[in-house]
Formats: C-alpha cells, structure tokens, sequence
C-alpha cells in the first residue's frame, strides 16, 4: 500500500497523554516500590454513583430478556436520553433547542476529533494555544496543518492565552472558518465570562466563522454568571456546536458516553457557494459511520440526570472542587504563581525558576513520584507551565502536594 494520508507522516511524536505514560511506565519498572501519585491526565478516581450502578444492572436485566432486549438503536441515541439532556442542560437555563438537536456518542473526545471531516480541506482553523491537543491534531491528520515547526502548525491560526491577557484568546485578526473555544478551559481551568463569549458570538456572525465550543468542564462553574452553554448567547445557535461530556461530571471515563448539540439554523457553504445544514451533514456522518452509544450505557447516562443521580453528582463534585481548593492554595503557600482551579478541575502552574515544562515534569516524577501534564504538550504558550488536576482522592491530592513542597 503507497498511497496512505502523508498528513500522519508530518505529525510530531505521540499523542501527548500516551507519551506521558510512557513515561510513568518507564519510571515505575526502575522504581517498583515506589507508590506513584498522578496529578496528570484527567481521570475520575470515585466510583460510578449508585443511581448509576442501579440503572446500569437495570439495562443489563432488560438486555437479558427477549421482550426487553435491544438491538441496533439509533444512531444519534434514544429520545429518552436526549430529552432529559434537553431538560436539564438546557431549557433550565432558559435555552431553546430541540431534542433531535443533540446528538449521543461515545464521549466529546471522539465527537470533536470527527467534527473536522465536515470542514473543507482548506479551511483555516483558529485554535487558542495551549490547547486541548485533540482539536489540532485531528485537523493536522486531515491535512490541515500545513507544516510543523518549532511546535506549531504552518496554517493553523494560533491564539495565544498568557497570564499577560489573562488566559482570555483575542479575536483574530485574520479571518478563521472555523474557531474551536473551550471553557472552563483544559488545561489552563480559566474561563470565559458571558462579555467575553458574547464578544465570539458576534465575531463568529459577523465574519462567517464556525465556533466549536467544548463545553466538558461546565459542571465545575462555580459562579451562575459564568455561562454553562454558548448558547446562553443570543444568536449562539447560528454560529456555534457545542460538545458536552459525561466522563468528567458523572464518572464516565471508563464508562463513555459524551453529546454534541448542532442546531438546525446552522449554515454553511461548500467553497462554489452550496449551502448545506451541518446538522444533516453530521446526521450522514452518524448513520454512516457510528452504530450509537450502546443502551445500557445511555441509561446509565439517563440516571444521571434524575433527582438522586444529581444530588450524588452534585457530592462527588464537591470532592473534586476542594482538592481542587487546596491544590490552588497549596502551590501559592509554596511561592508558585498557580491560575485556574475554581470553576474548573486543573490548575495551570507556573514553573519554579521558568524551568521547560518536560524538565520539572521529571524532576516531578524522579525526586517526588507525582505525575503531572507538561504545559508544552498543550502548545508553545504552555512551555514553562504543568498541568495538575483534581481528579484523585483527597488523601493522594494532599501526600502528593506535600511531596512537591519538599522537592522544590
Ligand atoms: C485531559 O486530561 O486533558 C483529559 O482527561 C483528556 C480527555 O478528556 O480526553
């Protein structure tokens, strides 16, 4: 076989998570007895909540009995799950959409590495750096990256988020076609307030331009100003998809499920002017190339959605949010500039000293056996930066941070 995509050939090493467990495999078969704690990659450490559990065992039962069981399922998940999402995310915060609207898969992961087919080859990709590397390098295998150099794609549009504007992306000042936004944001855990998202929306109007908001963190907004959806936004729905998870808010990780919301008045035209619905569009993608979440899964997601699946959410989030509490004061009591980490489960840390985000994620690793993300891997305006979440218990958060302060 010649003819294979010579996008993949351009593509800088592995996949930034896959490359930092590498790297925790290597160090733990030198250091067996070493009881490793990891702050890194974005993994839920509590177990499913019982609601949960129950209306998994609940699916399983139906699937055992022939007048229960269920084969193929819709492609785009059953109404009853994406009338409770319809509910809860949605038309309790005042937004109008319909249920055909949202569309179930295996998790926002997936959804938002597909979503590019849609774009034509030579669209221009505005991207925030750093940036969940998911949306680059799915736009760089389907060749839109042009080259790679010094850490950056040739024709991707990058939009720095320093602590000198405050993490918050300018407006371009060339024309993108599409934008890909995320708050609360992974990785810096900063967000973007309602001026400043309504400031996109009316950017993305006025110039043609797509929005793909990832919206995986919102369960973690602690303030109600802070919008959950972009289409908290007047005139959201004709600019703007938005990707929605269920691994980080009910314990999904494992488990996958996640939901993409395209409106029907979104609009778009092939470069000779043909107008087409990305709706009908990711529709033909589904149908053609997806079987569905599987049903015991999305009953599973069902639950999470009832009065008791929320309030057990509701307490397995507040576990979250308090390490996420001391992780912010624990890293300033040490002297460090920490951002994030309120409305979000990362807090974005500054390296003592600006040492490179690689060389402090081994000393990390070597002197203190605690896990981070490198900042770098996220993009060039990460380089000096580490990523920490808090996603483990209390008890390895708390040993895991006073390990840090004793290496620094
Ligand atoms: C992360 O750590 O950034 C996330 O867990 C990765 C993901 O959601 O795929």
């Amino acid at each position: 076989m010649r003819s294979i995509n010579s996008a993949y050939a351009g593509l800088p090493g592995s996949y930034l998570f896959s490359e930092v467990a590498r790297r925790v495999r290597v160090h733990k078969e030198q250091h067996p007895e070493e009881n490793v704690i990891s702050l890194g990659i974005g993994d839920v450490s509590l177990p499913l909540a019982p609601a949960i559990i129950e209306a998994l065992h609940g699916a399983v039962d139906e699937m055992g009995r022939a007048e229960t069981f269920r084969g193929y399922g819709p492609e785009q998940g059953y109404a009853f799950l994406r009338e409770a999402i319809l509910k809860h995310d949605f038309l309790a915060r005042g937004v109008e959409l319909e249920a055909d609207e949202i569309f179930i898969s295996d998790g926002a992961k997936s959804d938002v590495g597909n979503f590019q087919e849609l774009f034509g080859a030579d669209a221009v990709i505005a991207l925030t750096d750093p940036v969940y590397p998911v949306y680059e390098d799915s736009n760089a295998m389907s060749g839109r990256g042009g080259v790679h150099e010094n850490g950056r794609w040739s024709r991707i549009l990058y939009l720095p988020c320093t602590a000198d504007n405050q993490f918050q992306p300018e407006l371009p000042e060339t024309r993108p076609d599409v934008v890909y936004l995320c708050s609360p944001n992974n990785p810096t855990g900063t967000v973007l307030g309602r001026e400043a998202l309504a400031a996109w929306v009316e950017y993305a109007r006025a110039n043609d331009t797509l929005i793909l908001f990832y919206a995986a963190y919102e369960a973690f907004i602690r303030d109600d100003a802070v919008p959950h959806s972009i289409y908290e936004i007047p005139g959201a729905d004709e600019v703007a998809v938005e990707f929605r998870s269920l691994s980080k808010t009910a314990g999904f990780t494992g488990l996958r499920c996640g939901y993409t919301v395209v409106p029907k008045k979104l609009r778009a035209r092939t470069a000779d002017g043909h107008e087409l619905s990305l709706h009908d569009m990711w529709l033909r993608r589904q149908c053609t190339k997806y079987n569905g979440c599987p049903y015991i899964v999305q009953r599973a997601a069902e639950a999470a959605f009832t009065e008791p699946g929320r309030t057990q959410l509701l307490e397995a989030l507040s576990v979250y949010q308090t390490n996420a509490d001391m992780m912010l004061k624990a890293c300033r009591d040490m002297g460090l500039r920490a951002f994030g980490g309120v409305h979000s489960p990362y807090v974005w840390l500054e390296t003592p000293g600006h040492v490179s985000s690689w060389s402090f994620f081994d000393h990390l690793l070597e002197k203190a056996a605690v896990v981070c993300t490198p900042g770098s891997g996220f993009g060039a305006s990460g380089e000096g930066y580490v990523r920490l979440t808090a996603f483990n218990t209390p008890a390895l958060t708390r040993e895991a941070l006073e390990r840090i302060s004793r290496v620094l």
